[in-house]
């Protein structure tokens, strides 16, 4: 079954062609095309991503990242048997170009369409590398699910796929913004998880001893919830009463604050809901340390546990993870057509 998958939610315009087999016991995606069009220079200088001009940049990058999806394959839009796109969450004004692009796609070829869920699109992305050899997908489950995006922080306990609850999200800031922001407060461009990243990775290649300097917000609060928001202000704090800090182990120390909380929650969520596997998505979850540590930990006290991982290309915003959701969704029967798919924020 070929999928195209369309992604307009933030600020990357995507298109992804993928070819999925195997029904929902063991799936298969083979990534015949995945392209990724970065508006990061555009809102850069803002220091986040602005709505409106995100929705500009769709509307001009669209049909050129639609053509190059289909640039190098044997076949054309009429010959997709499915289109997928994101219809939640993420700006209004930057979802809206990706869904009429793809309604009017599925209505002139009369192609089926399924809107997608993008948080959810973050845990499918572990997926698209997985090929079948592994256990069974129904086998893994019941899973935790940990998504750190830019937009969302959120531990899900999931059933089976498309069956997710939360159980615990952010109370203010993403963990990929308090990124974003302490990064601005080092002077780092955005967005602001890689330059950090690479930072810490430095500073700890020098054999640089965490000393945790800033706080571990909620770390031993009794749900599963996070807060990002005081620990950027202690960072804030910490710059403003030390300006001669050095700067690279400050974003070390925040980094680990961050990595400690994420992983404490996640490891008590999946003893509590006696879960098979733990499961990682979102932008944040490209960072090195949380990969790395959140495996270790799990290994340690969790052995049994099976630990599930995006490949760092597809951790970020793509629409190749769109397409494969949509994959699961259509084998569990579900149908649409283009009157039924709308913007769901
Ligand atoms: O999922 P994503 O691509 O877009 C959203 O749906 O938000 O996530 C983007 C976020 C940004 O906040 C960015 O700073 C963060 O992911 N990020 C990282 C890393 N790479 C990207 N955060 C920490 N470490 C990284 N290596
Ligand atoms: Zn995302």
């Amino acid at each position: 079954m070929r999928i195209l998958g369309i992604e307009t939610s933030c600020d990357d315009t995507c298109a992804a062609v993928v070819e999925a087999s195997g029904g929902l016991a063991r799936p298969r995606f083979r990534i015949l095309s995945n392209i990724v069009s970065s508006q990061v220079k555009v809102h850069q200088k803002y220091g986040g991503v602005v709505p409106s001009l995100a929705a500009r940049e769709h509307t001009k990058n669209i049909v050129p990242v639609l053509k190059r999806a289909f640039n190098n394959l044997k076949f054309k839009v009429q010959d997709i048997d499915l289109i997928a796109v994101t219809t939640h969450p993420g700006l209004l004004p930057a979802l809206l170009i990706g869904i009429h692009s793809a309604r009017t796609l599925a209505w002139y070829f009369k192609k089926p369409i399924l809107g997608i869920d993008h948080l959810e699109a973050h845990l499918v992305a572990n997926f698209l590398t997985q090929p079948s050899r592994q256990s069974p997908v129904a086998s893994r489950f019941p899973a935790i699910g940990l998504i750190v995006s830019g937009g969302h922080t959120q531990l899900v306990l999931m059933k089976k796929f498309g069956q997710a609850r939360i159980i615990g999200e952010t109370r203010d800031d993403a963990a990929g913004e308090a990124f974003d922001k302490v990064a601005k407060m080092l002077g780092l461009p955005f967005p602001g998880g890689p330059p950090i990243a690479a930072l810490a990775t430095k500073v700890l290649d020098t054999g640089y001893e965490v000393r945790r300097i800033f706080p571990r917000p909620m770390i031993d609060s009794k749900d599963f919830d996070f807060s990002f928001s005081g620990l950027k202000t202690s960072v804030l704090y910490f710059l403003r009463d030390n300006p001669r800090a050095d700067k690279a182990r400050v974003a070390t120390e925040f980094q680990q604050a961050v990595v400690d909380t994420l992983i404490a929650k996640t490891l008590r969520a999946a003893k509590k809901y006696r879960v098979k596997t733990v499961m990682l998505g979102g932008g944040v979850a490209a960072n090195l340390e949380l990969r790395r540590q959140l495996g270790e930990r799990l290994a340690r006290e969790s052995p049994t546990t099976i630990y599930q991982l995006p490949s760092m290309h597809f951790a970020l915003d793509n629409a190749a993870m769109i397409a494969a959701t949509a994959y699961f969704h259509w084998m569990r029967g579900e149908r649409k057509s283009w009157k039924q798919i709308r913007v769901r924020v």
